[in-house]
């Protein structure tokens, strides 16, 4: 068989094996049998948005599962809820860049009878009215010259958060509002949070959560200080290593891959509580089984499904170790540095501890001077990004905390290489 011909034949077998509905590394997860762990964030988020006057701001690392939480409580659990109260509808958003705050809240606003566009209409207008419909053309939506007149007269407060708030209090349902720090203006997050505390004022029935990556919840609400009473603070950490391999273990089952013992710990400790590089290795090994009509996965597999991984993964991961190791002197010494460095498996980490690791895994003896001088210099900036940042004298940590999963999948080969060499 030609490898055209091979290469067909393997991809209709996994398309046929449904593991790309099980291991989905580049989507959020949608059903609940896919959902793992997050039992008391899912709890507090019920008791929060079922609470009057009381908002959710969901924030934490890329990754670590935000949009696959907010989706699986509201669109499965509150549901249900809401379908046995017969409350209102759940309205999913997720924010780009082209948004401003009066772009965000069309379909609710459309639910609470505000007619901003009407089906059907298939003219472009040239507009030069109000920003809301300014932004609807920016957005290449269709909008009839008829239409956009009207509009023009009774939708002049669209960018205003009390006007919005009064055309939305009455309505019953909940809105999710993804992806929020790609809202490059400050202003429009102030906006949204003044919104949030008008309608937690009314006692509304209306409720917003937010999602958004950051590390504190200021970034995501411009500083308001007026909404920390409304606004509940959910921050996401990574999951736990017992839930990581749930979703190993009950994905595997689901397709009837058999993973060792071995080849699970590794994967849950590459994992770092990122799901994202679980899902990811998952997909790789199952796919390889699939193609070697194998239902054991070991360690070989693991090996290939690795170097599959790291080609598939995120290309600013990719680029950003790129740029450091085409400027770099003995790019092979600080690979094998950056590995140990991974496998501390700390936050924050001093070079003594960097020492020891090398020693632990390669026998390497390289004095503390040494490695804290090359930690040093992966904290400098390589076409505006660094590896690392320097915490306190000695002490570093990674500036993308997904970078030391990445490492390990991408330098796995070093553990077999320096064995080789050393023999
Ligand atoms: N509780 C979970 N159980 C199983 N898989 C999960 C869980 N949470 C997230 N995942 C998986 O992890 C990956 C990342 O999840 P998700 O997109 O929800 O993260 P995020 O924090 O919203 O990411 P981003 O910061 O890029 O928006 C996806 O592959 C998703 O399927
Ligand atoms: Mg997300």
């Amino acid at each position: 068989m030609s490898d055209i011909q091979q290469s067909i034949t393997d991809e209709v077998k996994i398309i046929k094996s449904g593991v790309r509905k099980v291991f989905t590394p580049h989507i959020p997860i949608n059903q609940l049998e896919h959902f793992f762990g997050r039992d008391e964030e899912v709890k507090r988020i019920i008791g929060v948005i079922t609470s009057p006057g009381l908002h959710i701001l969901l924030f934490g690392d890329r990754g670590v599962g935000k949009t696959s939480l907010a989706k699986t409580t509201c669109n499965l659990i509150l549901r249900k809820i809401n379908e046995a109260l017969n409350k209102g509808k759940i309205y999913s958003k997720s924010c780009d860049r082209s948004d401003t705050f009066s772009t965000l809240l069309h379909k609710p606003l459309t639910d609470a009878g505000v007619s901003i566009f009407k089906s059907g209409d298939s003219k472009r207008v040239k507009y030069t009215g109000t920003a809301s419909a300014n932004i609807a053309v920016a957005k290449g939506e269709l909008v009839s010259e008829h239409e956009t007149n009207i509009n023009h007269r009774s939708q002049t407060n669209l960018d205003s958060p009390s006007w919005v708030a009064d055309k939305l209090k009455d309505l019953d349902g909940i809105l999710l509002l993804d992806e929020v720090d790609t809202l490059s203006n400050s202003e429009d997050k102030r906006k949204l949070a003044e919104l949030i505390k008008l309608l937690s004022d009314f006692d509304s029935g209306f409720k917003i959560i937010l999602i958004g990556i950051a590390k504190t919840a200021n970034e995501l609400t411009a500083g308001h200080k007026s909404i920390e009473r409304c606004l509940k603070e959910i921050h996401l950490e990574r999951m736990s290593n017992e839930d990581i391999k749930k979703i190993v273990l009950n994905g595997m089952k689901s397709i009837g891959k058999k993973p060792s013992d071995d080849v699970v710990d590794k994967i849950v400790n590459i994992s770092s509580g990122f799901p994202h590089f679980t899902h990811l290795i998952c997909l790789k090994c199952s796919e390889i089984a699939i193609e070697q009509n194998k239902s054991h996965i070991e360690e070989d597999i693991l090996n290939e499904a690795l170097i599959r991984s790291s080609k598939d993964s995120e290309s600013t991961l990719l680029s950003s170790l790129d740029n450091m190791l085409r400027n770099i002197k003995k790019p092979n010494e600080y690979k094998l540095l950056l590995l140990a460095t991974s496998h501390c498996n700390k936050k924050d980490f001093r070079s003594r501890e960097v020492v020891n690791k090398l020693n632990e895994l390669f026998g390497m003896t390289i004095p503390s001077s040494t490695i804290n001088r090359r930690l040093s210099r992966l904290s400098e900036n390589f076409s505006d990004t660094n590896i690392l940042n320097k915490t306190a004298p000695g002490c570093y940590s990674f500036s993308d905390p997904r970078m030391p999963s990445f490492i390990k999948i991408t330098f796995n080969s070093l553990f077999d290489e320096t064995k080789s060499n050393s023999l």
